[in-house]
């Protein structure tokens, strides 16, 4: 008996579980999102991340210290403000089901020899993947904005940006600015 209450128990937990991530919910509520990310998470402005393909898990961890305060930006913070726990799981959902449209703001005049050589160096895609492809908690990078990435990789070097567990912030200290300019423009034209 105590066998089958378990397992009527984990039954009921499953579908739950499973629903309480849902993509098309999330397209209704990225509605809100759309003037600044675009409708499917392809922004077209230079300082707002593009969301398309992003791995769920790092968009709603995102999420999650935005409202939490662990990560701030003035614009984006009072719009993570009130959202649900349940808003982050299907608005990850949606993004991370979109596709990316590859019409990123790129600098293709930056010097991406020496961002890719200085990637290598560091050895980013240890954690990243290669092309930068990202994997759950570590964000896909690949076709990112210029201008935003290089932002975040300067946040990290001077701890505006510290919600990382040190991961990046430890990374890119002994990295010098040239090189990390070089980086995000190597960063923006992979596909
Ligand atoms: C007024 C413009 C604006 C609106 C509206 C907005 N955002 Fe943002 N969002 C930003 C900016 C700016 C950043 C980057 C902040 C920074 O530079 O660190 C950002 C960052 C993010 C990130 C982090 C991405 C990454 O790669 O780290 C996520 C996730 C996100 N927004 C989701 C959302 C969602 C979901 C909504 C709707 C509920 C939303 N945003 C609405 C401006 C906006
Ligand atoms: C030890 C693992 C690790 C290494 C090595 C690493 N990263 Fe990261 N990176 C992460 C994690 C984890 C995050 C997400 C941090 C968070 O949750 O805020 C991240 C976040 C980032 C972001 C922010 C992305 C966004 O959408 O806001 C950028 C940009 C970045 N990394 C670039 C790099 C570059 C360039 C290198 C090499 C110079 C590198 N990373 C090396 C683990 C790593």
């Amino acid at each position: 008996m105590k066998k089958l209450i378990a397992l009527i128990a984990l039954l009921a937990w499953v579908p739950h579980h499973a629903l309480a991530q849902d993509a098309e919910a999330g397209r209704k509520k990225a509605e809100a999102c759309a003037a600044c990310h675009g409708i499917d998470g392809n922004s077209t402005v230079p300082q707002y991340p593009v969301l398309a393909s992003q791995t769920a898990r790092y968009i709603y961890l995102q999420l999650r210290d935005f409202k939490r305060g662990r990560r701030e930006d003035p614009l984006m913070s009072p719009m993570a403000a009130n959202l649900s726990k349940e808003d982050m799981l299907d608005l990850a959902a949606y993004y991370a089901s979109q596709k990316f449209n590859g019409q990123n703001s790129r600098k293709t005049d930056g010097d991406i020899e020496r961002g890719r050589a200085a990637s290598d160096a560091a050895l980013c895609t240890m954690c990243h993947l290669g092309g930068f492809s990202g994997q759950n908690e570590v964000p896909r990078l690949a076709g990112q904005h210029y201008e935003y990435t290089l932002k975040q990789l300067n946040d990290f070097k001077v701890k505006n940006r510290t919600n990382d567990a040190g991961n990046m912030t430890a990374v890119v200290r002994t990295i010098s600015d040239e090189d990390l300019a070089a980086i995000a423009a190597y960063i923006s034209i992979l596909r």
